[in-house]
């Protein structure tokens, strides 16, 4: 018997990449329920050669579904995970509100994939962050090879992960540039278009960013709570992909063809570097893809065993929907979970 699966946030950036993803994947799924605020309803969306009309969440009786992929915000799952997991489904959440929670998992499978059976404490798994999901996947086979001390990140972070304001804010004040029209801005403190922006979620006491703050906590989580970590987050202008700068001291030494080769072997990553002009991967490259590309990989000169590497990936796959859709299958694959009886 197939699974009954709910994504939640359907009509949303992350949700619609969940569905194609779904669907791409063959994922065992005998129906798939598409559900978004009311504001929604009847609203159609694809689903591989289907067409799914999108129901209330609020109308959604869950008592049947096994698993629930959820991308509608933190306030949104903050109400309804555990109802939805009281009814014995099992929350994937994407939102930050879970992912702290010592009891709640924080998985990306290519590195914690045992945490997952951590699960049946409340029913909830969390999803990280997107610029740490595609970092982790990175320093996790460096760190296995020469023991990671210390890492500085410098994000480039598509308006994707925004949500579909921020895209829809960086396409209207682009056209509003080439027509000398009025620049609005609703989604971001300043003008994003032709610009970048320093500054991703709220400011804390520290001057650091809730962005910065969050990659430092969840790679602690993930991959190593002894691992120092400090990132600058920075929005810029690309509609889909994130970048990242990463500076990182090893307490082993590691040469540059090293880690290349360690990296060539890893799950979820992809290494092209060659040193001339277009040998590196740019977000543009990665948009609508699963892998996590690495380029630039060079040894640090003013430190003791240093890297510095570049990476891309597409947040709303790697950074959200194929990581959800991953933990699902690392579900099944390790027999944590089966379909309930359906009522025939
Ligand atoms: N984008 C990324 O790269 C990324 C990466 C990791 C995690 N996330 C997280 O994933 C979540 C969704 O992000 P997104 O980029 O997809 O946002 P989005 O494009 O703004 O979509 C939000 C979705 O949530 C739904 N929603 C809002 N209020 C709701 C309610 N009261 N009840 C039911 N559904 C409701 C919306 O439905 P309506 O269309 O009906 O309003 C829409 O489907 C956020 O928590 C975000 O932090 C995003």
């Amino acid at each position: 018997m197939g699974f009954k699966v709910a994504v939640v946030g359907a009509t949303g950036n992350v949700g619609r990449v969940m569905l194609e993803i779904l669907a791409e994947r063959k994922f065992p799924a005998d129906e798939v329920v598409a559900l978004a605020s009311r504001r929604s309803l009847g609203t159609e969306v694809s689903f591989g050669d289907a067409i799914l009309k999108v129901k209330a969440l609020e109308h959604q009786d869950f008592s049947d579904i096994d698993l629930c992929l959820m991308s509608a915000g933190s306030a949104v799952s903050k109400e309804w995970s555990p109802r939805i997991a009281a009814k014995g489904a099992v929350v994937i959440d994407n939102s930050s509100c879970w992912r702290y929670d010592a009891d709640i998992p924080l998985v990306v499978p290519e590195v914690n994939a045992d945490a997952l059976s951590g699960f049946r404490n409340r029913g909830i798994i969390a999803n990280p962050n997107c610029s740490t999901a595609q970092l982790v996947v990175v320093l996790k086979p460096l760190h296995d090879r020469a023991r990671i001390k210390r890492a500085v990140v410098a994000t480039y972070q598509s308006v994707s992960g925004a949500g579909k304001e921020a895209m829809d804010e960086l396409s209207s004040q682009t056209k509003a540039i080439y027509t000398a029209g009025e620049i609005e801005m609703k989604k971001f403190p300043k003008r994003i278009a032709f610009n970048l922006i320093p500054h991703i979620d709220v400011f804390m006491e520290d001057g650091f960013t809730k962005e910065e703050w969050k990659m430092v906590a969840e790679t602690k989580k993930i991959l190593d709570p002894k691992i120092r970590l400090v990132a600058t987050c920075v929005r810029v202008p690309v509609f889909v992909g994130h970048s990242e700068a990463v500076n990182i001291e090893f307490e082993e030494p590691i040469t540059a063809d090293e880690a290349r080769e360690v990296l060539r072997r890893a799950p979820g990553c992809l290494v092209l570097d060659r040193r001339e002009p277009g040998g590196y991967v740019t977000p543009y490259e990665c948009a609508g893809e699963d892998a996590t590309y690495v380029s630039r990989v060079r040894e640090d000169p003013t430190v003791e065993n240093g890297l510095v590497l570049w990476c891309v990936c597409d947040n709303l796959r790697k950074g959200a929907a194929l990581n959800a859709v991953q933990i699902a299958e690392t579900l099944i694959a390790r027999k944590l979970i089966s379909a309930k009886k359906k009522a025939a």
